[in-house]
């Protein structure tokens, strides 16, 4: 999102299955609310009504019969409601909005997991426009090594994938990295809880300081 008529913060987390975002994403939040801050907590795919009935869709383990470009679709369309319903109010009256994901994970996800391409960052453009993050944490996590963390627990759709499209998906992740240094801040999330949060935390005050 340009910075012109508006005064808050956009910031996603992104990263693969057993990142650990949800824990981080609570942790920032947490601080920066201490701090004084409004802060806006939303998750993608859902946020909204409309959106989380579309995850629901998205994330059932009975829909294997789903087409990648319909999944694609879906994944936009949630985002659109999102950020029309959520993220642009939010920001354009001064709050920080923390997304867990945005758009890099259809990017990581469709675009390098999915096989789809540049057709995902086009379909995407008519719901986010310019309403990207001004900074994006990514949890960067080794994919067997995520499996491992969230073994135990129900999978969902995307999580029951093979390994091979996982790694694709991190291997996506990279690729975001490299096209997009500026925004993309890649944080080692094999680390102690405390350790990765400090480094978030500094990472967001400096970039509070520069709005
Ligand atoms: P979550 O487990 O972080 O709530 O995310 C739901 C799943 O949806 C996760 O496996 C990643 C996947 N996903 C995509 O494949 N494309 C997307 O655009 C988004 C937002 C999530």
């Amino acid at each position: 999102m340009t910075k012109q008529g508006r005064q808050g913060m956009f910031i996603s987390f992104e990263g693969g299955d057993g990142a650990g975002k949800s824990t981080q994403i609570h942790e920032l939040t947490e601080y920066l609310r201490q701090m004084g801050y409004e802060v806006v907590l939303t998750r993608e795919p859902g946020g909204t009504p409309i959106s989380e009935a579309v995850r629901g869709i998205l994330l059932d383990p009975q829909n294997k019969a789903m087409d990648a470009v319909t999944e694609t679709l879906l994944y936009a369309a949630a985002r659109a409601q999102l950020v029309a319903e959520v993220i642009r109010p939010a920001v354009n009256a001064g709050r920080i909005v923390i997304c867990d994901r945005f758009l890099d994970s259809s990017i990581a996800y469709q675009a390098f997991g999915r096989d789809l391409g540049d057709m995902v960052g086009e379909i995407n453009r008519y719901g986010v426009g310019d309403c990207m993050p001004d900074l994006t944490i990514y949890l960067r996590v080794d994919p067997k090594a995520g499996k491992a963390r969230i073994q135990g627990r129900a999978a969902d759709r995307i999580e029951s994938e093979p390994d091979a499209f996982h790694q694709k998906v991190f291997e996506g992740y990279e690729e975001i990295c490299r096209r997009d240094p500026a925004r993309v801040c890649a944080v080692d999330a094999g680390r102690g809880i405390e350790e990765i949060a400090e480094e978030i935390r500094a990472e967001v005050m400096k970039r509070i300081h520069e709005i």
